[in-house]
């Protein structure tokens, strides 16, 4: 017979090369499994594990840098938990920032109406949903299983009333609203950039953004503008501002302003573009 301290400790040795956390992750994975809490591990520690054929299988397949979300199908953002699924984006706590930063002008604007581009799993549009309570949203991906799991996020958080989701290329199926801002934090990675081993099993199409990397956030600057929306939020790569500085003064007659914010890590990653 195997406790699950003696469990934890043997299968976190798998898990060393992938994760600073192995002991943590294989705790989630048998929590997974046995559909159970931290507390209920802690007090059943000396127990016998009745699990570890199935947990041999998920670390395994863990310690081929499969994410652990994909895993658990779970992620935190913004205090909340997401839904997460393969084949969608996991959601990333730098996020979190273009979220407080829509947040803050949303706020002083009244039934607000917003537009999202790329929504992957939900998590801006929802968190914003649930943020601003006489908010409109629309959401648009190309991914069909990212509005499926966006749906399932904002029902989950009681929000499905406040977020329309569409499947369009940008702006091509956006109906003809005025809205206040659009958010969007879209695939902005150099076509031939060779991804870390943790990111490869994420979709492609919500990663690379072009040659360069940067068309998409151009081509969401350009329409933005054009549609007469005043607020534009993006996410971006850390090497992205001075190229998109130089493209918003060489393409946009007359804005208000351009502020770029820093993630957790001190990386450029994103900005607010205003316009007049
Ligand atoms: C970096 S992910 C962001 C997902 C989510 N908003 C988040 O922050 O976690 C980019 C998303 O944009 C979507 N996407 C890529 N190209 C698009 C396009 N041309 N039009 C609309 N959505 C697009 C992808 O499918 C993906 O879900």
């Amino acid at each position: 017979m195997k406790t699950y301290k003696q469990i934890v400790r043997e299968y976190s040795r798998y898990l060393k090369e992938v994760t600073h956390i192995p002991q943590k992750e294989v705790e989630i994975l048998i929590l997974h499994l046995v559909q159970q809490n931290t507390i209920w591990l802690h007090l059943n520690y000396d127990k016998e594990c009745s699990c570890e054929k199935e947990l041999e299988k998920l670390v395994k397949k863990r310690a081929t840098n499969y994410p652990l979300e994909y895993i658990t199908k779970r992620a935190s953002f913004y205090g909340e938990v997401f839904n997460v699924r393969d084949g969608v984006l996991i959601p990333r706590p730098e996020t979190e920032i273009l979220v407080e930063n829509a947040e803050t002008i949303l706020k002083e604007i009244k039934a607000p109406k917003v537009l999202e581009i790329g929504v992957g799993s939900g998590i801006i549009s929802v968190m914003l949903a649930i943020l601003i309570p006489d908010i409109e949203i629309i959401a648009v991906d190309i991914n069909d299983k990212a509005l499926e799991l966006a749906k399932s996020n904002a029902k989950k958080h009681n929000v499905e009333d406040k977020i329309t989701f569409i499947k369009s290329d940008l702006f091509t199926n956006v109906p003809d609203i005025q809205f206040d801002m659009v958010v969007s934090n879209p695939p902005y990675i150099a076509d031939d950039y060779k991804l870390p081993s943790n990111v490869k099993y994420e979709p492609s199409n919500a990663l690379f953004g072009g040659n360069i990397g940067d068309e998409l956030l151009k081509d969401i600057i350009l329409q933005t503008k054009q549609k007469e929306i005043k607020y534009l939020l993006c996410e971006m790569g850390y090497d992205q501002k001075t190229p998109l500085t130089n493209f918003v003064k060489e393409n946009i007659s007359s804005y208000k302003s351009l502020e770029f914010y820093k993630d957790y890590d001190k990386f450029d990653r994103g900005f607010t573009l205003v316009f007049k």
